[in-house]
């Protein structure tokens, strides 16, 4: 369990005009550089609803729509997804409430249970070999299913809410996961059983961006793509999430008590390059604290990901990524700078 100063303390204090040179980029990438949705071809929004309930023809339409959305941005926005909107708002309440207890606290709430050494808040991905700190506070617990997690006590009826959220999320992005297999040509069930989900590793990173003084100087994420499967985001309205689309940048401007969705590494290796993990990077502002809180499904770590052999053919399609166990790819990507999709550089196979 590793702690550094906390970002939101950093940005409480009065006298903070400027940002400490630790966390400015000497090239920040502008806020300028992006640009807001095209309306000819606005992020696409599925309807969770229609994927679990709708009709034998409303049910292929949207996995049609679920299949083009991972494979022209690798990222979408679910609507109708049953998850109730208090419950949101109370994990947004949660995480804020979290972040206000004070750095003991925080700290008290993982001493001696961190069984997987896993369980964190810190201000950067990896402080030790990252240069320049992140601009937030970021919260990491873990479930290993079908049982394993050890969530914070504090603050009170937060361990509640996070064990709902979890098992409704879970639900949500089973659901999805069902609708992407079957758009691969594949059974629903395909890529939970072949990635044994039942025992897979959900990661929820919860994050929190205080108002910058410098904020065109400071980044609250920088670009990077998600190791696991799937993605599944919430905010508190605050926006600040952009991702790449066509070598663009695109701002997120999420509709209210939707889930961000977006393909990570794992798929992208699965489907043998067919959907592909989506950069995705978080700015900061002047005014206002953003919260979000992203949760990642994968399978279990000692599950070696490869290309589905469904999806590769000796001529046509070969493999284009060698097999990496799960666990281990984690380890490379908090060993790495978790710039760009680095990551998915070391298994790719460049002849393919
Ligand atoms: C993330 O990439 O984990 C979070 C991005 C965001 O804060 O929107
Ligand atoms: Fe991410």
């Amino acid at each position: 369990f590793y702690r550094t100063t906390c970002v939101k303390k950093l940005a409480g204090s009065p006298s903070l005009t400027s940002i400490p040179s630790t966390y400015a980029f000497t090239k920040a990438p502008q806020e300028d550089e992006a640009v807001s949705e095209d309306p000819e071809d606005p992020i696409p929004v599925i309807d969770f609803s229609l994927l679990a309930y709708g009709t034998p023809d409303q049910r292929s339409t949207i996995i049609q729509e679920l299949g083009r959305a991972c494979k022209d941005w690798g990222f979408f926005m679910v609507i109708n997804h049953g998850v109730p909107e208090r419950l949101l708002e109370r994990v947004i309440e949660g995480i804020s409430g979290f972040f206000d207890l004070t750095e003991e606290e925080q700290i008290r709430e993982f001493e001696g249970k961190n069984v997987l050494n896993t369980s964190k808040s810190v201000t950067s991905f990896n402080t030790s070999s990252d240069k320049v700190f992140f601009w937030r506070d970021f919260l990491k617990l873990i479930i290993q299913h079908p049982h394993h997690h050890h969530f914070p006590n504090e603050p009170a009826g937060f361990r509640e809410i996070l064990l709902e959220y979890s098992k409704r999320s879970r639900e949500v992005a089973m659901g999805l996961l069902k609708g992407i297999s079957m758009s691969l040509g594949l059974g629903d069930t395909y890529i939970e059983n072949t990635m044994n989900l039942q025992s897979g590793l959900q990661v929820l990173a919860a994050n929190l961006y205080p108002p910058c003084p410098e904020p065109e100087l400071a980044i609250g994420l920088p670009p990077h793509s998600d190791h696991g499967l799937l993605t599944l985001l919430i905010q508190n309205g605050i926006s600040g999430l952009q991702v790449q689309h066509q070598s663009k940048w695109v701002n997120v401007n999420s509709i209210p008590n939707a889930f961000v969705v977006n393909v990570a590494d794992q798929m992208e290796i699965m489907s043998n390059g067919k959907y592909k993990s989506v950069m995705h990077r978080a700015f900061v502002n002047e005014k206002a604290t953003r919260i979000s809180v992203a949760t990642n499904f994968g399978p279990p770590l000692e599950m070696v990901v490869n290309p589905a052999p469904e999806l590769v053919h000796p001529e046509t399609n070969a493999p284009a990524y060698t097999g990496i166990k799960y666990g281990e790819y984690m380890e490379l990507q908090k060993s790495n700078k978790v710039y760009g999709k680095s990551c998915l550089d070391h298994v790719r196979i460049l002849s393919a």
